[in-house]
């Protein structure tokens, strides 16, 4: 299989950046707070982190791409860092976050990662921290719309240029982040489509507590 930093440089370098004007909402305030964006891709999430007024932003990816485009579109920002680095073993110290938002990341793992990943999210963060959690869920439309080569694991497709998607559960997340307390995780839907009604994006969004 190949290995997903080159997936997702070639990915990058093919579709170019796409923006997206949605902003998002947080479950927990970010103001005055330093906060971990990890895999921040083109930076969609990011632009709504930083309008929520934190004290820092560091953002990894390990994509080289994705680290050159966001540098450059975020360059006049003096609170946001980017550094390359796998979500699998971080290059920062023990307890440096006061949050940890990892969105549409841990879909490109095998299980073994996943679980690294957020073995590392809990190591960065401080006691009293959140982790923030959001991706596709089991039943989002584009689990089965066949564009598959293979299927590593349950519920993650190997897509046809070597991405790995994996869809997860409710019940999956919450024992992924089992080393948290008051792990909170639920179900969102909506219909991207307005003339397809039958199109159901589904996601699982959790926030927990270190
Ligand atoms: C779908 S994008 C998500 C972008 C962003 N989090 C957002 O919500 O807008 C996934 C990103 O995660 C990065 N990624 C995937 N696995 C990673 C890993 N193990 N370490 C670091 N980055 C990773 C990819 O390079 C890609 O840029």
């Amino acid at each position: 299989m190949e290995h997903q930093e080159n997936v997702w440089d070639l990915e990058y370098g093919e579709r170019g950046t796409k923006w997206s004007r949605r902003r998002l909402a947080f479950p927990v305030s970010f103001e005055g707070k330093v906060v971990l964006e990890a895999g921040f891709g083109d930076g969609k999430t990011l632009s709504s982190i930083i309008e929520k007024r934190p004290a820092n932003v560091v953002a990894f990816d390990f994509s080289a791409v994705a680290l050159e485009r966001c540098r450059e579109a975020f360059r006049d920002l003096k609170n946001v860092s980017f550094v390359k680095a796998d979500a699998e073993s971080l290059p920062f110290e023990a307890g440096s976050f006061d949050v940890v938002v990892a969105y549409y990341i841990l879909d490109n793992m095998l299980v073994e990662g996943r679980r690294k990943a957020v073995g590392e999210f809990f190591r960065v963060l401080r006691p009293g921290g959140f982790v923030l959690f959001e991706d596709f869920a089991v039943g989002d439309f584009r689990e089965d719309l066949g564009k598959r080569v293979g299927m590593p694991e349950a519920h993650t497709l190997l897509k046809k240029k070597g991405l790995l998607c994996h869809y997860f559960s409710v019940e999956e997340v919450r024992e992924l982040l089992s080393d948290f307390s008051n792990v909170e995780a639920g179900l969102k839907e909506r219909k991207p489509v307005r003339n397809r009604p039958e199109l159901v994006r589904r996601l699982v969004s959790a926030v927990a507590l270190k």
